[in-house]
C-alpha cells in the first residue's frame, strides 16, 4: 500500500524557499557492500561504504556471509554517514533503500533497517530500483560550499556536467548489462540487454580461470596496461539487435587456454598481461559496437556510462575516442559512484520524493525486478 500524504511533506512543499530543502538517508545493501548516504536535495552530504573482503577467498559472493556482514555493518555505516553529513536523525525527511534486484538475504537487511528507521521517526519510506540508481549516479552533485568530501581525500575535482534528456545509458555491472533510453529522471526504457552473462561477470569469470582474485575486473584493468590487446582473439557474439551475449566469449577464452596449456603449462604466467589486455579489448569492442548501433538507431548523442564496469579505463578511453568521431557528449560518474553505493540510491530517492512516490511499510525486497 503506498504511503499516504505525510504532514511533513506537505509542509516542505508548501514552505518558503528556505524550508523547501529535503534531507534523505539512503541505504544500499543489494550485494556485498553495505552503504549509507545522506543527500540534501540533489546534493550529496556523505556516502559511506563498507566492503566485505570475506568473499575474496571464495572467488565470488557467498550470500549467507554477505547477509551476516550487512547485519554487522549497517548500524556503524549509517551512524558514520549521518555524522559525516552533520545531520541528526530528526533532520531526516525520508529513508530510501534498495528494494532490488539483488541477493534476498542482503536486501532484507537494508529494507528492515530502513523500515525501522522510517516507522520510529514517522517519516516516509522510498523503495529504489538498484539499476535505476546506477543510472541516476550520473546526477550526484556535491554541495558547492561544504566540506564533503574533504579536499585531501581520494576524490578528484568533480565533473559537474550532467547529461540532458533524452540520453543513452550503457549500464554495465557485475549483474547487468543494458542500454537504456533515459527520458527523464524516473522514466527509462531498456532497448538492449544481455541474454546471458553480464559484462562484469565476463571479466570476473574469465579472471577466475587465469587465477585472479574476485572481483577480477579491476585487476584485469591494471594488468592489461602492460599487455598487447591484439595478441589473442576471442569469439564475439553475432546478434543483430541491441542485445548482448558474453557466454560465448567465456567459452572461447576457456577453450583457447585449454589448448595453449597443453602446449605450454606456463602459458598463463608467461602471457598474463596480454591475456588480460586481449580479453578486455574484446569486451570493450562488444560493448561499444551495440552502443554505436543504439546511437545510430535513436539519433541520440548524449551518452552516459554507469555501473561498476564503467570504471574500466579501456572502456572509458574507447567511449571518449568514439565521442570525438561521432560528436557524442559522454558522461561518466565519479569512481565512487560507479560501484554499488548509497549515493545513487539517495539521489533516486530524492527524485522519487519530489514525485511523491512512497512505499508502504509492507513493501518487500525483490531479488528480481
Ligand atoms: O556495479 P557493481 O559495483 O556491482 C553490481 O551491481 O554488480 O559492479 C561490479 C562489477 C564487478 O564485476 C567488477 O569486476 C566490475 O564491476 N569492475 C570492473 C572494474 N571495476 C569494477 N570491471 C572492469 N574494469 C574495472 N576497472
Ligand atoms: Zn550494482
Amino acid at each position: 500500500m503506498p504511503h499516504k500524504n505525510h504532514s511533513k511533506i506537505i509542509k516542505k512543499r508548501s514552505g518558503t524557499a528556505d524550508n523547501m530543502s529535503v534531507t534523505i538517508l539512503a541505504i544500499e545493501s543489494s550485494c556485498d557492500d553495505t552503504s549509507a548516504a545522506v543527500v540534501r536535495d540533489a546534493f550529496l552530504l556523505s556516502n559511506r561504504i563498507a566492503n566485505q573482503d570475506v568473499h575474496r577467498t571464495f572467488g565470488g559472493v557467498v550470500p549467507e556471509l554477505a547477509s551476516r556482514a550487512h547485519q554487522q555493518n549497517i548500524i556503524p555505516v549509517v551512524d558514520t554517514a549521518m555524522k559525516e553529513a552533520g545531520v541528526k536523525p530528526e533532520e531526516i525527511d525520508a529513508v530510501a533503500f534498495t528494494q532490488g534486484p539483488g541477493l534476498m538475504g542482503s536486501l532484507l537487511v537494508g529494507a528492515s533497517f530502513a523500515k525501522g528507521f522510517a516507522i520510529s521517526r514517522n517519516i516516509p519510506l522510498i523503495a529504489v530500483n538498484h539499476l535505476q540508481g546506477h543510472v541516476l549516479a550520473l546526477f550526484v552533485q556535491r554541495p558547492p560550499d561544504t566540506r564533503y568530501p574533504a579536499p585531501d581525500t581520494q576524490y578528484p575535482a568533480p565533473d559537474t556536467r550532467q547529461p540532458s534528456f533524452p540520453f543513452l545509458c550503457l549500464l554495465v555491472s557485475g549483474g547487468h548489462t543494458q542500454i537504456l533510453v533515459v527520458r527523464d529522471y524516473l522514466e527509462m526504457e531498456i532497448i538492449g540487454q544481455t541474454i546471458d552473462d553480464a559484462a562484469g561477470e565476463a571479466f570476473d569469470k574469465c579472471g577466475k580461470v587465469i587465477g585472479l582474485p574476485y572481483p577480477a575486473g579491476p585487476v584485469i584493468d591494471k594488468l592489461a596496461k602492460q599487455g598487447d590487446p591484439l595478441a589473442f582473439t576471442f569469439s564475439r557474439p553475432r546478434i543483430s539487435d541491441l542485445n548482448y551475449s558474453f557466454s560465448g566469449l567465456k567459452t572461447s577464452f576457456l577453450y583457447f587456454l585449454r589448448d595453449r596449456l597443453k602446449e605450454d603449462p606456463d602459458f598463463i604466467e608467461k602471457n598474463l598481461n596480454s591475456l588480460c589486455a586481449s580479453l578486455q579489448y574484446t569486451i570493450v569492442e562488444i560493448l561499444l559496437n551495440k552502443l554505436r548501433q543504439a546511437s545510430k538507431l535513436t539519433g541520440i548523442r548524449e551518452i552516459g556510462l554507469a555501473g561498476g564496469v564503467s570504471a574500466n579505463s579501456a572502456l572509458k578511453a574507447a567511449v571518449n575516442e568514439e565521442a570525438i568521431k561521432r560528436r557524442w557528449n559522454v558522461y561518466i560518474p565519479e569512481l565512487a559512484y560507479t560501484m554499488d553505493n548509497a549515493a545513487m540510491i539517495a539521489i533516486t530517492g530524492y527524485y522519487k520524493f519530489l514525485k511523491g512516490e512512497f512505499a508502504g511499510h509492507d513493501v518487500a525486497p525483490l531479488a528480481r525486478m
